[in-house]
């Protein structure tokens, strides 16, 4: 492999743990671990959930060379259907962070964005993770939602606290709000 290419694994998704997920009403979608090509699919599934913060094609590209472990997409037969972004927080490998959550408009309130969910803290579980964390912002009662109902399908609790406010992010950005989900038995 060249210095500095994409690594193969992330370009060809070696990791890919692909099976079969049945989401309510839909067809059968593949979950897997990302590869470059999905970066340029992501970036654009996120300009159109309507209420992410966009980053920069550039860094979804990034993202799954990188990250691509901690990851997961649902593809279905020519599309992407939703992605889940994350890391373990380097100074708490315990913790998971969700850094974004977005299901396509078709394939919303059926449970994907939970599978995804699911899916990525079950194949971290092993490695010591215990803790979930993610932001919500406090009108985005979709993902308020899945978070709770992450936790009470975990029989476990979430604490909430604001993470960033206005002051770090700018006026007219709502409050970041911190959902601290654990422990996880
Ligand atoms: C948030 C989002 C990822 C949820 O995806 P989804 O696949 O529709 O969610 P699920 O079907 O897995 O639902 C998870 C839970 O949330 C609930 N829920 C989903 N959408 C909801 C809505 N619009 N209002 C209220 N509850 C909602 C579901 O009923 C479910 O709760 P339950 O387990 O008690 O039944 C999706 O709405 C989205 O992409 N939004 C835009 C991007 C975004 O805001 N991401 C989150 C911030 S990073």
């Amino acid at each position: 492999m060249p210095p500095g290419d994409a690594s193969e694994s992330a370009r060809y998704g070696l990791n890919t743990q692909v099976q079969g997920n049945q989401v309510d009403g839909a067809a059968q979608l593949a979950f897997g671990t990302p590869s470059v090509d999905d970066g340029p699919l992501m970036w654009e599934l996120a300009a159109n959930a309507g209420t992410l913060d966009v980053n920069s094609r550039y860094a979804y590209l990034l993202w799954c060379r990188d990250f691509a472990d901690t990851t997961v997409v649902a593809r279905d037969v020519d599309r992407l259907a939703g992605f889940l972004t994350g890391y373990r927080r380097p100074q708490s490998p315990d913790t998971f962070f969700t850094w974004q959550v977005a299901v396509s408009d078709d394939y919303r309130r059926r449970g994907l964005a939970r599978r995804m969910l699911d899916h990525v803290v079950g194949a971290l579980r092993p490695q010591g993770v215990r803790f979930v964390e993610a932001t919500v912002t406090p009108d985005n009662k979709a993902s308020m939602r899945l978070f709770e109902s992450f936790a009470e399908a975990n029989g476990t609790n979430v604490v909430v606290d604001v993470l960033f406010s206005e002051r770090e992010l700018g006026s007219g950005h709502e409050p970041e709000m911190l959902h601290r989900i654990g422990p996880l038995d």
